[in-house]
């Protein structure tokens, strides 16, 4: 196989606001969800993550160093309308004028995200954020401003960041008022409003960006049947529409996944959508599909009078503490794929999925895809001498480019490449636990050091793979 990356290919990584900025309250930025719902985990707040807030010329030069000639990042919300309301935030604004500038002027192309989970605190107190249909019209606001507002100077432009994570861990990437808990329809509604917000985003980015083009990142996990059973087979495809084709059916053909719908339907989940909607979907059309992708789980037919449950997370870092997987009653039971590695965390280790899921996504809708987020957390040790080893990352890191190429090879359209991350920031399931970065950022969860930044062992192995274009794989 020729190694080499189509020409223009872009190479990067990426990071989101509230995992890696800091500066919390800094120059006008008011709380976000975020900073309340991540005090609750145990670990690192956000009050400083990897202060890159104060540090972006510093990690945008690591960035150039390596040869990024893509940087995914995003936006924090409450930076720029800290209220959410109507009055703007001139030092947010500023701050991602200069971070761009810095950008462009190391060749790197940006691609901003508008939203990852990190809305205004206000609009929770408010009106209990997405799950009011007002959060549409304060976010169109938002992307309205900020899209025109950096428009000359970026053209790839992503949205709302992993909408089915959003769903799945709906009371961890949202604050819930506790009377809404019990109530698994809200999850849904939230998600119709994200699905909005989505659209009328892409649609500005289409009205305002000479050139642009926009699309959603999504977690994007394929789910084998767990036998050769029909059954299991069936359970499968119904897994795939309600988490994955659930999303993706709106976003490139402006309306939710038919079976996935019915099901939602039939058991009072299904969101209320107002006349006029799947017009908003249709109008706000996805030139591209970002694709965040970490592991595959395997789907088996649910046993009769199974309950609904929703999956769980391992929080220790010990193999196999992570409490159960979904059920789907009637519809689907998810678990473990026995045949993959996992990570301490139990995500499963497989790059064939990310080859059959790039495969999969070209054949059912055609269009083109960026990887916005891929990577390994592992508890990365600093040296005495300043090295990090992380060979188990390059390792990862080379079987997963190796099947993205592979799927490049049967025809599918790839733009770009962003791994998680580029540098290290607050995990958010684990904090500084578990580390993604190619450069270290010296802190813990307890103890803020002097925030310095080393180049791990895969830090040079990216910049040689991306110097050779892939060849070097
Ligand atoms: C993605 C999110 O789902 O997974 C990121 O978009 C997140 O925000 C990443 O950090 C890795 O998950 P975690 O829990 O290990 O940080």
């Amino acid at each position: 196989m020729n190694k080499k990356f189509p020409e223009g290919f872009m190479w990067g990584a990426s990071t989101s606001a509230y995992q890696v900025e800091g500066a919390y309250l800094d120059d006008g930025k008011l709380l976000s969800q975020q900073d309340i719902l991540n005090k609750k985990e145990g670990f690192a707040d956000t009050t400083v993550c990897s202060d890159h807030y104060h540090r972006y010329k510093e990690d945008v030069a690591l960035m150039k160093e390596m040869g990024f000639s893509s940087y995914r990042f995003s936006i924090s919300w409450p930076r720029i309308f800290p209220d959410g309301g109507t009055k703007i935030n001139q030092k947010g604004v500023d701050f991602y004028h200069d971070l761009i500038d810095e950008l462009l002027n190391a060749g790197i192309e940006p691609i901003p995200t508008l939203y990852h989970y990190d809305m205004p605190l206000a609009l929770i107190e408010k009106y209990n954020g997405w799950i009011d249909r007002q959060s549409v019209v304060d976010f169109e606001r938002y992307a309205d401003f900020v899209i025109k507002e950096y428009a000359s100077k970026v053209k790839y432009w992503t949205t709302i960041n992993e909408q089915n994570i959003i769903v799945q861990y709906w009371d961890t990437k949202n604050i819930v008022d506790e009377k809404y808990l019990n109530n698994e329809q809200i999850k849904y509604q939230i998600n119709h409003h994200l699905s909005l917000a989505h659209a009328i985003a892409c649609k500005k980015v289409h009205d305002y960006v000479p050139n642009g083009m926009v699309g959603a990142p999504i977690d994007f996990t394929p789910i084998y049947p767990a036998t050769t059973k029909g059954e299991d087979a069936v359970a499968s495809a119904n897994a795939n529409a309600l988490r994955n084709l659930y999303y993706l059916d709106v976003y490139f053909k402006g309306h939710y996944n038919e079976a996935a719908f019915i099901y939602l339907q039939k058991n009072s989940l299904a969101p209320v959508m107002l006349p006029g909607d799947e017009e908003i979907f249709k109008d706000g059309y996805s030139d591209f599909l970002a694709v965040n992708y970490y592991s595959s789980y395997c789907a088996k037919a649910t046993q009769p009078g199974a309950k609904r449950r929703m999956s769980g997370v391992n929080l220790t870092g010990e193999k196999g503490a992570i409490s159960g997987y979904e059920i789907q009653p009637d519809f689907y039971e998810i678990v473990r794929n026995d045949n993959l590695e996992a990570t301490q965390w139990d995500w499963t280790i497989d790059p064939a999925g990310l080859e059959f899921s790039l495969r999969y996504i070209h054949d059912m809708y055609g269009v083109p895809m960026m990887i916005t987020e891929n990577g390994l957390g592992a508890p990365d040790i600093l040296e005495d001498d300043g090295s990090v080893h992380d060979p188990y990352r390059i390792e990862f890191l080379t079987k997963h480019l190796a099947a993205i190429k592979r799927a490049i090879d049967y025809g599918v359209s790839m733009i770009s490449y962003n791994a998680w991350t580029a540098i290290d920031l607050l995990s958010t399931s684990n904090g500084y636990k578990k580390r993604y970065g190619f450069v270290y950022v010296n802190r813990t969860d307890d103890d803020l050091k002097d925030l310095k930044r080393y180049k791990k062992d895969s830090f040079y192995w990216y910049q040689e793979l991306i110097r050779t274009n892939g060849e070097s794989l």
